[in-house]
């Protein structure tokens, strides 16, 4: 069985881009593998969030994800900040991390510009945390989009590099874990071609039906097929490819047909989409508000999965201190 690490952005609400393109597979995946889930609220310090909101983002992003199928009876599901050796591998790594090749980054050259206020050196060092997430587990694989490919790329870099420097087998090359053609891409319904939080055009698993009727019924569109067999625009394809993903089959060719004889009325297909949506979305919904007012569950989970996580954790600490030469008296 393989070990899989994957760390989790502390903020934000999931929306069904999040839902259908990443998190459905990581359900699939920890039936099958090792995996280790961990909320990366360290991470998030980079940008100093308010301390009295930091906390409820975890909160409510751990309870997104439980909600949504992760499942800590089969997976490790952990606070990062609840497992204290992450920082001090983090520490450690940092030994074998350049401060040029760190400045080169692609993730930290786009923030220092955006932010040119808060370049900190906890920005700068982002990927030598994130190695330190991966390494500790030693992890076989990374589930990674491509905005953190190079990051992974560098997690192997100094599992080499720290390898090489002490002549000894130790850190995997952690590789990127492939969901191959299982991957969806969702689209937004402003046309666009994706959903997104920074797109503003995403629908929320914390959505109310109402507000996802009206999201749905706001899709963008246009005046309709004047002639059999008309290519689609963006909108109405987009509309089509969430169908796919939410609706049955027999629905989505119904539509279909409808629009191929242009006898199509768009106001039905989007009922017909929001209707859908709803019930995908609805009992997750559910959940989360079952889940959100359970501390003790809560607890139970966060608990158990940084005893679970620190098992392996100071096992991999104490063997690099070990390789490194550190010896107590
Ligand atoms: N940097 C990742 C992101 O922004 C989150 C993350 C932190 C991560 N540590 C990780 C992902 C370790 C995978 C493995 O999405």
């Amino acid at each position: 069985m393989e070990t899989v690490v994957s760390g989790i952005r502390s903020t934000g609400n999931l929306h069904l881009g999040n839902y259908f393109g990443a998190l459905r597979n990581f359900i699939k995946m920890q039936q099958n593998n090792r995996c280790f889930f961990f909320i990366a609220d360290y991470h998030s310090l980079t940008t100093h969030p308010d301390p009295s909101v930091l906390h409820d983002n975890v909160r409510s992003i751990l309870t997104q994800y439980l909600a949504a199928g992760l499942d800590p009876e089969q997976s490790t599901i952990y606070v990062q900040s609840d497992v204290p050796e992450v920082a001090e591998l983090y520490l450690l790594l940092n030994m074998q991390a350049y401060i040029g090749e760190l400045g080169k980054t692609a993730s930290f050259k786009d923030k220092a510009r955006k932010n040119p206020d808060n370049v900190n050196a906890g920005l700068l060092t982002y990927p030598v945390l994130m190695a330190a997430d991966i390494l500790l587990h030693k992890a076989d694989k990374v589930p990674v989009g491509k905005d953190q490919e190079q990051h992974l790329e560098m997690t192997r870099l100094y599992a080499r590099r720290f390898n090489n420097r002490y002549g000894i087998e130790f850190f995997p090359e952690s590789q990127p874990y492939n969901f191959g053609s299982e991957l969806i891409k969702v689209p937004g319904l402003d046309g666009s071609g994706k959903m997104g939080k920074s797109e503003g055009n995403g629908i929320y698993l914390t959505d109310e039906d109402s507000v996802i009727r009206k999201k749905v019924m706001k899709a963008v569109t246009d005046s309709g097929p004047t002639e059999p067999n008309s290519p689609m625009c963006d909108g109405v394809k987009n509309i089509f490819t969430l169908m796919d993903i939410v609706s049955q089959p027999d629905t989505v060719q119904y539509f279909k047909d409808k629009y191929n004889d242009c006898s199509i009325r768009y106001g039905d297909l989007k009922k017909q989409l929001a209707e859908d949506i709803i019930s995908a979305v609805a009992p997750i919904r559910q959940r989360i508000a079952e889940i959100s007012g359970d501390e003790h569950y809560l607890q139970l989970v966060t608990r158990r999965g940084a005893e679970q996580a620190r098992e392996s954790a100071v096992k991999t600490v104490a063997e690099v201190r070990q390789i490194m030469g550190i010896k107590s008296f």
